[in-house]
């Protein structure tokens, strides 16, 4: 007999709070809405106090239990400054969503050290200081969730994206680190390598023909993925549905990275 119920409670969020950077729009924004659908309180993030207003409003409309906290999530210190004080507010945040990030297209000889160093403070080290600073409590509890939001580039990558690439790569890293220090804690650390995907970041792409020609035909659904497709694996990841899930990078790129 067919237990629908079953299949909603391993995936219901309800009494769980939950942090997403970068969520005012695209791929955190998708990932928030899924999570309070779910039943957790979300928390967005972004660096414009209006748009994340309007975001929270839109979800509470819906019945959604949510609010914002704006900080810069590509400065490491301001992140873990802030997850700080949403702590000592909240007690706990049991899910981790570290999702803001930005492409980075330049060539070698056009990166400079600072470049450098900003792509993989904006990505890699920010991951690290909001798991750092929210993971004891998620210890002292034994239950949470990091998930971090990769790409495909942290395992292949295009020429003139040398910044990128190390940093998304350096996550995936990051994540196996986590899971194996933080398992018996009953804390599962993942991440998510979203393949193209349809955002305001990838928008100037899909509009110019040859971009946007290579990018449809790269993957056997020849398309591009939707940011709500990314979502659906982040709940599986954030729920108890994913619980044996720990150390992975969860591919999501429509069978791009399966096909020369
Ligand atoms: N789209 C793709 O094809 C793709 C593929 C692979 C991986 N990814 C990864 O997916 C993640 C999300 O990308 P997306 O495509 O959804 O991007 P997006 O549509 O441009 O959204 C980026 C979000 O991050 C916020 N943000 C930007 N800079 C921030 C900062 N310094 N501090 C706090 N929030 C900031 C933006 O809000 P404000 O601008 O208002 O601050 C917005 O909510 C990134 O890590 C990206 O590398 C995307």
């Amino acid at each position: 007999m067919s237990n629908p119920d079953a299949v909603f409670q391993r995936f219901s969020l309800v009494g769980r709070k939950a942090l997403i950077t970068g969520s005012s729009r695209g791929i955190g924004w998708e990932t928030a809405k899924a999570l309070a659908e779910a039943g957790a309180k979300v928390f967005l993030n972004g660096r414009d106090e209006k748009v994340l207003a309007d975001q929270v409003s839109e979800l509470k409309i819906e019945g959604h239990a949510a609010d914002f906290i704006c900080f810069d999530a590509f400065d490491a210190e301001a992140s873990a400054a802030a997850a700080s004080t949403l702590l000592q507010q909240e007690g706990c945040i049991d899910i981790l969503v570290s999702n803001a990030g930005a492409a980075f297209r330049n060539s070698l000889a056009d990166t400079s050290l600072g470049d450098w160093r900003g792509v993989l403070e904006s990505h890699l080290s920010t991951g690290f200081a909001l798991a750092k600073t929210l993971a004891p409590a998620m210890q002292q509890q034994e239950w949470g969730r990091i998930i971090l939001t990769s790409s495909v580039m942290g395992e292949v990558s295009r020429p003139n994206n040398t910044a990128y690439t190390a940093a998304k790569g350096g996550m995936n890293s990051l994540v196996r680190a986590l899971a194996a220090e933080l398992g018996t804690d009953g804390i599962t650390c993942n991440a998510i390598a979203p393949g193209w995907v349809l955002t305001k970041a990838t928008e100037s792409l899909s509009l110019d023909n040859e971009w946007n020609t290579m990018i449809v035909n790269r993957n056997p659904l020849k398309r591009w993925g939707r940011p709500e497709e990314i979502a659906s694996a982040m709940l599986l990841l954030a729920s108890d549905a994913g619980s044996f899930i720990t150390g992975q990078v969860v591919t999501v790129d429509g069978g791009l990275s399966a096909v020369l």
